[in-house]
């Protein structure tokens, strides 16, 4: 069998453990030929790809980023990859494409399924926002970092009592600010799933400086945002890629909570720093995991699919699954973190 891999979109740790787990698999397991595109589809498109074998491969199971590459494409130049996909499918001799990626990915996957192509996805995204898997690796890693981020900022912050904001990532769900802030005891979490007022932030902070407590840390989705009409702010644009840019929530409440406290507040936005750096253990076994089954159901013809966490198991979920539904933070789970929203 010739399999092609690529990863799209945002980067995320562990997908250099998803290559190595493929390549593994296909040439050591069964014998496979395995090519990697660069850039993501941009690579399968414009002819960039190399042959991966065991040695390409060699040394890249703790490395963060993707030794392919990858980019975001545009809608017009995906429908161009599902309209030539039996050229594209002849032109690299594939049987079978394990595209890796987030929502975008997944759904230029399903597109090129649906076109004919025998593909079998494998998802990711620091976000773990995609409704089909439990979880996707690259998560685990980013609420680490996060968690880290927050434990270390409270140290400086008691010393100078301020208040830290500190912005993670998720546009438009709150998995990472949830579950950071539950492991870094943040004060106060802001979810894009629930509208927040930072009068009840405020409240939070004069009764902890009451209490003798000299700091506050409050943590802040990317995609969180004020209930109407408790705070002016305006949300962002939208990009080229359909993706909402966001207008900075992090700085924006930090200058608000330091005009209404009277005390300082700084914000810290985490960014890229999430996403970038060593996979986690847990991030490298699911990795590892997805790539492993990914490769056996392209033995076994399940093409239009994707690897899937389902409890402890790998399932083989339809890519349409995949992409019907964002899986965003449910009432219950911000219940149980209610004492510090
Ligand atoms: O989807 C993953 C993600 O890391 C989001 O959490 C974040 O909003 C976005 O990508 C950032 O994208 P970019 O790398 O294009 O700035």
């Amino acid at each position: 069998m010739r399999i092609g891999i690529l990863t799209a979109g945002g980067d995320c740790p562990g997908l250099n453990a998803v290559i190595r787990s493929v390549v593994h698999r296909a040439v050591v397991g069964h014998g496979d030929e395995v090519i990697g595109f660069e850039d993501g589809f941009r690579g399968l498109l414009d002819g960039h790809y190399r042959p991966l074998d065991i040695d390409a491969v060699s040394g890249i199971l703790a490395r963060g980023g993707t030794i392919l590459g990858s980019s975001r494409l545009e809608r017009s130049r995906l429908r161009e990859a599902a309209e030539k996909r039996g050229e594209l499918a002849r032109r690299y001799e594939l049987d079978a494409l394990i595209p890796i990626g987030g929502e975008g990915t997944l759904t230029a996957a399903r597109m090129l399924a649906d076109a004919g192509m025998p593909v079998v996805g494998v998802p990711k995204t620091i976000d773990n926002d995609i409704s089909a898997t439990d979880r996707t690796f690259g998560f685990d890693t980013a609420v680490t970092v996060a968690t880290e981020a927050m434990d270390r900022l409270k140290t400086t912050a008691e010393s100078h009592q301020r208040v830290m904001v500190v912005e993670v990532m998720g546009r438009h769900a709150g998995w990472i600010a949830l579950e950071s802030g539950m492991a870094a005891g943040a004060h106060g979490i802001c979810l894009p799933e629930r509208p927040f007022d930072p009068g009840d932030l405020v409240k939070m902070v004069e009764e902890r400086f009451d209490r003798g407590k000299r700091f506050a840390v409050v943590c802040v989705a990317e995609g969180a945002h004020p209930a109407d009409g408790t705070m002016d702010y305006k949300k962002g644009e939208i990009d080229p890629f359909g993706h909402e840019r966001f207008a900075g929530i992090g700085n924006r409440l930090a200058s608000e909570l330091e005009r209404r406290l009277g005390k300082e507040a700084r914000p810290v936005i985490l960014g890229h720093i999430q996403r970038g750096g060593t996979p986690t253990a847990y991030d490298r076994v699911l990795a590892t995991r997805f790539g492993w089954h990914a490769v056996e159901a392209a033995h076994r013809g399940d093409f239009g699919r994707m690897t899937a966490l389902r409890g402890t198991q790998i399932a083989l979920v339809p890519l349409a699954e995949a992409v019907a539904r964002l899986k965003t933070v449910p009432e219950d789970r911000m219940h149980e973190a209610e004492s510090v929203f």
